[in-house]
């Protein structure tokens, strides 16, 4: 026999589905009852809001798992690379050898970005944040591409994907070389994925960028452990402008700009700025943690706490292992990195913190990387972006052949009731 859920509203009984993920996550469905009963659900935030099904990302806050597609988190981030990983999220399925190799050449064929782009770019003034660049830029494309995608066509579809996920890194790198002054370069379409954004971010003049496998793989490790976390707020902005049936381009451009606050995705530059303040002040971690704890003090450990881990998050614990390594490889000693463990230490052991299961996130330990690589502060939200396109994507088609209704909230109005207009002499 089917669940339900009995609610009662004012002495009126209502029975509602209940819902069961593969996972046995339980949801009540809800979709019928202000049509029965006239009332709507409040949970602002959708702390407890399932906006859509999904197959493509599983995660357990409790347990601290992180799946994509079923793979977990930590057997992609040792075996796979990045365009293998965005294949599994927007396709469902690993690729074979040829499917990937087919999709890594699709990818390429795709990588020109109109010559126009960088008069649109030039417009910029240097002071201009990265990601507020990234996306204006990303918004811009579509002009280049004004036709909307037919989501009825599997080819349509995936053309308008392979474009993102070409131009979308070269956008990306040009942000930076925008900040610097320098030239916009083009994909050399003779290196992979993270190679090749690594030359178009850091080649000097004509000098040959020389890559270090130490830096390619962590990229590629960090680009996927970036890559999708199911309903977060970017997420959840690309699916909502892409229910208005908006293009992916417009969609994805939202989503950057929702990345980019310090509580999300915009975190990992607020830590690396809040460990050198740390730094500058004395190194004293506790101070900060007393200000963390305080109340009246808007400041807030960044990088710590997540709406979904609630014990520890599978990420960081990968990202910190990783940060020695890269550092121990690169031979950088960043006196950042002893703060942000003796921050972590001291935060663990002080109940505040265990008492609201607060734990590392996975920008706690990123920013350290990214600095490691030479990648400017303003830059990481950029990095994360680039990791996160594949999921947008994933979950922005997801939506689109679930042929999901637009997204439109209600609300409960809390103003004033209807009242007589008044002349401006009498106000
Ligand atoms: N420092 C100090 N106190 C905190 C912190 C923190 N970083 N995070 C949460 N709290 C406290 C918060 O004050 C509240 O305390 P109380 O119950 O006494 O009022 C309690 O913990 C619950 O916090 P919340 O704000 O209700 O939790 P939330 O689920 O709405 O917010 C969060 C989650 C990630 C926005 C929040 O933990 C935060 O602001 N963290 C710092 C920013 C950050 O690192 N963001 C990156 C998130 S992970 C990557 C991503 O999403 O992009």
């Amino acid at each position: 026999m089917a669940k339900v859920a009995t609610i009662e509203i004012e002495g009126k009984k209502y029975e509602l589905p209940i819902v069961v993920g593969s996972e046995n996550e339980t949801a009540v469905d809800i979709t019928q009852l202000r049509s029965q009963s006239g009332a709507i659900t409040l949970d602002p935030g959708y702390k407890n809001t399932g906006a859509c099904e999904s197959a493509i990302t599983f995660l357990d806050g409790e347990k601290g798992i992180l799946r994509y597609r079923g793979y977990s988190i930590e057997e992609l981030a040792e075996k796979a690379d990045f365009l293998e990983v965005a294949y599994l999220l927007i396709f469902g399925e690993l690729p074979n050898k040829s499917q990937l190799d087919n999709f890594y050449t699709d990818i390429l064929d795709q990588s020109i970005v109109n010559e126009d782009m960088k008069t649109v770019i030039k417009g910029f003034p240097e002071s201009a944040h990265p990601m507020g660049v990234l996306s204006s830029l990303t918004s811009a494309l579509t002009a280049f591409n004004p036709k909307s995608v037919n989501v009825d066509s599997e080819e349509e579809m995936y053309r308008a994907i392979v474009k993102i996920l070409a131009k979308f890194p070269v956008l990306a790198a040009w942000t930076l070389r925008k900040k610097k002054g320098e030239d916009l370069l083009n994909r050399d379409t003779n290196l992979g994925y993270v190679e090749s954004l690594l030359r178009m971010m850091f080649q000097k003049g004509t000098k040959p960028y020389k890559q270090n496998k130490t830096v390619v793989d962590a990229l590629d490790k960090l680009l996927i452990l970036h890559a999708d976390h199911e309903q977060n707020c970017s997420t959840s902005t690309v699916r909502i402008v892409g229910s208005s049936h908006a293009g992916l381009f417009a969609s994805i451009s939202a989503g950057v700009s929702a990345l980019w606050g310090p509580l999300h995705g915009g975190a990992n530059q607020a830590v690396i700025e809040m460990l050198e303040e740390i730094k500058a002040d004395g190194g004293d971690t506790t101070k900060f943690i007393n200000k963390a704890k305080d109340k009246d003090d808007p400041f807030r450990l960044m990088g710590f706490g997540h709406r979904v881990y609630k014990n520890f998050d599978p990420r960081a614990k990968i990202i910190k292992k990783a940060a020695d390594e890269v550092l121990a490889q690169l031979g950088v000693d960043d006196p950042i990195l002893e703060i942000a463990k003796g921050l972590e230490k001291v935060a663990l052991e002080d109940q505040y913190f265990i008492d609201r299961k607060l734990y590392p996130n996975v920008d706690f330990y990123s920013g350290i990387i990214y600095r490691a690589m030479g990648i400017p502060t303003e830059m990481f939200t950029v990095m994360f972006a680039v990791g996160r396109l594949p999921g947008w994507i994933a979950q922005w088609r997801e939506m689109r052949l679930r042929k999901e209704p637009i997204g439109r909230p209600r609300q409960i109005y809390i103003g004033e009731t209807q009242r007589k207009f008044k002349m401006i002499e009498n106000r």
